[in-house]
C-alpha cells in the first residue's frame, strides 16, 4: 500500500505569486499532527477573536448547543481539543454544582490560553487542563460520564481511533458528543460557503493572525468534511447506540452524539 497522502509534510514555506516584484512567502500546513499542532501553536494568540469574528458570533452559539446535549451528566466530563478552554468553561456554566471538567489539547500555546482564561474565571478547581494527544487518552477506562470533541476531530486523520479512544474512557451510558462544520445542505448556503470560505475567510484570518498559510488550509479542509452522516457511521462503528444529529445554522455545523451502552 502506498504512503497516504495526506501524511505528507510539504517544505513548510511556499512562495505566493510575487507583488510587485517582491516574493512573499507563506506557510503550508498539511493535515498532518505535527502540521496541526504548529498550525494551533501559531494562531493561538488570534484565535478567540478569529473564531468569534469569522464565524459571525454564532460559534458561542453552537458551543452552547452541543453542551445542552450533556443534560443530566454529572460528575467528570472530557473536553478532547479543548483549545482555549471555550466548551470546558459553558460545562460548567450550564452545571456548576455537579459537573468536572478536564480539558485536553496537544497544542501548548492553545492551552496556556484556556489556563489563563479559566483562571481568571475563578474556574481553576472545577476545570483542569493539560497537554495531550487525542489519539491516545493518557486515563483508565470508564472513567468520565461523557467525552466531547468540537471542531477538532476534522483535523485529525485518524477519526476512528480518536472515537475509540473517547468511547474507552467514558463509563456505560455515558455520551460522545461531536461539535464539527458539516457542509451545508441548504442550497442558498451550499452556494455561499465557498465563496465565504475561499474568498473572505483566508483574507481577514490571514490578515488578523499573520498567518495566511493557517487560514487557507481551514477552506481546504472544509471540502474533505465529513457530514453528519459520515460521522454517525463512524459512531456506530465504535460500537455506540442512539447516534443521532442536530443541524445548526442551515446545517453549518452539527451535533452528533451517541451512546455507550455496553
Ligand atoms: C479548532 S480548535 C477547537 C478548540 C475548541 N474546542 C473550540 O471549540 O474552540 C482545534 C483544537 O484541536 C487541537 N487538536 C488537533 N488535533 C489534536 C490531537 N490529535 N490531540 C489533541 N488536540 C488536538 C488543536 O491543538 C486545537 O487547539
Amino acid at each position: 500500500m502506498g504512503v497516504d497522502k495526506r501524511y505528507l509534510i510539504p517544505p513548510p514555506l511556499h512562495p505566493l505569486p510575487p507583488r510587485e516584484g517582491k516574493v512573499v512567502w507563506m506557510k503550508t500546513y498539511f493535515l498532518h499532527p505535527d502540521s496541526i499542532r504548529s498550525l494551533f501553536d501559531n494562531i493561538a494568540p488570534t484565535y478567540d477573536l478569529l473564531n468569534h469574528l469569522l464565524s459571525l458570533g454564532r460559534d458561542f452559539y453552537w458551543r452552547k448547543m452541543a453542551v445542552q446535549e450533556l443534560k443530566g451528566l454529572e460528575g467528570w466530563i472530557l473536553d478532547i481539543a479543548t483549545g482555549t478552554g471555550d466548551v470546558a468553561i459553558e460545562m460548567i456554566h450550564q452545571n456548576n454544582h455537579h459537573r468536572k471538567v478536564f480539558g485536553l489539547d496537544f497544542s501548548e500555546p492553545m492551552i496556556k490560553r484556556a489556563r489563563r482564561k479559566v483562571s481568571k474565571k475563578g474556574l481553576s478547581q472545577t476545570i483542569t487542563l493539560s497537554l495531550g494527544d487525542a489519539l491516545s487518552l493518557p486515563f483508565r477506562d470508564n472513567t468520565f460520564s461523557a467525552s466531547m470533541i468540537a471542531f477538532g476531530l476534522r483535523n485529525i486523520v485518524k477519526k476512528e481511533q480518536a472515537l475509540s479512544e473517547m468511547v474507552r474512557v467514558i463509563k456505560k451510558d455515558g455520551k460522545v458528543i461531536i461539535l464539527e462544520f458539516t457542509f451545508p445542505q441548504k442550497e442558498l448556503m451550499r452556494r455561499l460557503y465557498p465563496i465565504y470560505f475561499q474568498r473572505v475567510l483566508p483574507r481577514v484570518g490571514g490578515f488578523i493572525s499573520g498567518d495566511r498559510g493557517a487560514y487557507a488550509y481551514l477552506p481546504e479542509s472544509v471540502f474533505h468534511f465529513a457530514s453528519a452522516e459520515n460521522y454517525e457511521e463512524i459512531m456506530r462503528k465504535v460500537g455506540l447506540e442512539n447516534v443521532g444529529f442536530q443541524s445548526l445554522t442551515g446545517g453549518v455545523a452539527s451535533v452528533i452524539s451517541g451512546i455507550k451502552k455496553c
